[in-house]
């Protein structure tokens, strides 16, 4: 098996050629990795134009996905977004685009609905969940919006989201396509669900599209990810795909990055990261077991992530993940409610015995009384475009109660928004704010 990205670059280093072109590295080692940081030279092949080396490397990916197309992206899951949104705008021309959406979106789908002057139709679960990273919703509840408003192009969905939770994108998948809507799937944490026993893939699904963050499971450089094209999707979502994501990115892709995403495919093509999967996710269910077995409560479906609900055992999400770095882990993410634990190929059983064995020394407590608030459905007064570009004042969140929220706040982590541009600032929303420690908002 080869890697034709890497195969390249390795014969230039080898080829001694003296580069007159960028970057100003030269090739020459500073931190390391100079010499196989390159730029589109010839044979290198261009990203947005790919049929070199790049095109051969994204086929290799897509036959391993098994979609149509898959594409690569050196700047994230973010990048994809941002183009999914601009596929459906192009296919839709001059007529506003309407998108629905459970609001526990990731703060890039915000940026493209700015950029594209886009309105969205937020679903909320009916019993909100504490925080902002989690929004059940049911496809009833997708069935009934989509049988109301029929002038919705696109329904987005995020799963998994950050605590492991999965939607049930089939059924999803079935009503969106009964009622002509094309369904885009936000997968940034699920890209290795196409390699497990039953693959659970959006794209195996029924998703049209989604995006995957190849750098979030798969051993591949940070910035590194897929968007992924469905073999129904039609040929107006394939035709001008790249071109609508050059829109959103550099005009200088990572060499790294692409290198790391082809001997990523390689792995994914030879079936060795399915073995080892196999082998990770027994680990990760036997931990799991081990942590519950010590009277921690655990939810998420997800099979490559541990998300521990710090509160309901008598912790503070953020102190219980400081206890754990006393212990020498580092968790992926922490709040109020939860720890999120994610892995992946490279964790060791050692690893997890080391994260059960943390676990197993602190005791359980007492659930915490107190919840975080969860996302509730909030007024909106202006297009998120024109709140988000009108002139605005950063004031304490507290006086900002009863104003137009102009820039979108998110939680740090994780990138989920908690008052989105053109909404009405609520009690409930400054309440979360706190929780996420936001200080200051812009308003109009
Ligand atoms: C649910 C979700 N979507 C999208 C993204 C953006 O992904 P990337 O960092 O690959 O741009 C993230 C990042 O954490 C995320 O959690």
């Amino acid at each position: 098996m080869s890697a034709p990205i890497n195969d390249f670059v390795k014969k230039y280093i080898q080829s001694d050629t003296v580069r007159f072109h960028m970057p100003g590295h030269k090739g020459c080692t500073f931190h390391g990795c100079e010499a196989y940081d390159i730029t589109e030279i010839k044979g290198a092949d261009y990203l947005y134009q790919a049929q070199g080396i790049i095109a051969e490397s994204e086929r290799r990916t897509a036959a391993s996905f098994k979609t149509a197309k898959t594409l690569f992206s050196t700047e994230g899951s973010s990048q994809c977004i941002k183009t999914m949104l601009g596929i459906i705008k192009s296919v839709i021309g001059d007529k506003r685009l309407k998108i629905a959406a459970p609001r526990n979106v990731h703060k890039a789908f915000i940026d493209g609905c700015i950029l594209l002057d886009a309105d969205v139709v937020w679903l909320y679960p009916s019993e909100p969940t504490p925080g902002i990273c989690c929004c059940d919703i049911t496809p009833v509840q997708i069935e009934n919006l989509l049988s109301q408003d029929k002038d919705i192009d696109c329904l987005y969905i995020t799963s998994p989201d950050y605590l492991g939770n999965l939607a049930d994108i089939k059924a999803i998948a079935d009503i969106s396509h009964r009622a002509g809507v094309p369904l885009a799937v936000d997968n940034a944490h699920g890209s290795y669900m196409a390699f497990l026993d039953d693959n659970t893939h959006p794209i195996a699904l029924g998703a049209d599209m989604c995006c995957d963050s190849a750098h979030k499971t798969l051993p591949c450089y940070t910035g590194g990810a897929y968007l992924h094209f469905s073999n129904k999707s039609p040929d107006s979502f394939l035709n001008n795909a790249k071109s609508i994501m050059s829109m959103f990115g550099s005009t200088s892709p990572s060499y790294l990055i692409l290198q790391s995403l082809d001997l990523c495919g390689e792995m994914l093509a030879s079936g060795e990261f399915a073995k080892k999967l196999a082998h990770s996710t027994a680990m990760v269910r036997s931990c799991k077991e081990k942590i519950e077995g010590y009277g921690w409560v655990l939810c998420g479906q997800e099979k490559m992530k541990i998300t521990v609900c710090a509160a309901k055992c008598g912790y503070n999400g953020c102190e219980l993940g400081d206890k754990l770095r006393e212990t020498g882990i580092e968790p992926e993410y922490c709040d109020g409610e939860y720890v999120v634990f994610m892995a992946g190929i490279s964790n060791t059983q050692n690893d997890f015995d080391k994260l059960a064995a943390a676990f197993k020394t602190l005791p359980v407590k007492p659930p915490i009384d107190e919840q975080i608030p969860g996302l509730l459905p909030a007024e909106s007064r202006l297009s998120m475009r024109r709140a988000a570009f009108s002139h605005s004042q950063s004031v304490d969140i507290h006086s900002a109660v009863g104003r137009i929220c102009a820039l979108t706040v998110t939680g740090c982590q994780p990138s989920v928004p908690v008052t989105v541009s053109g909404e009405v600032v609520s009690e409930n929303a400054v309440k979360l704010l706190e929780a996420c420690g936001v200080e200051k908002i812009n308003v109009l």
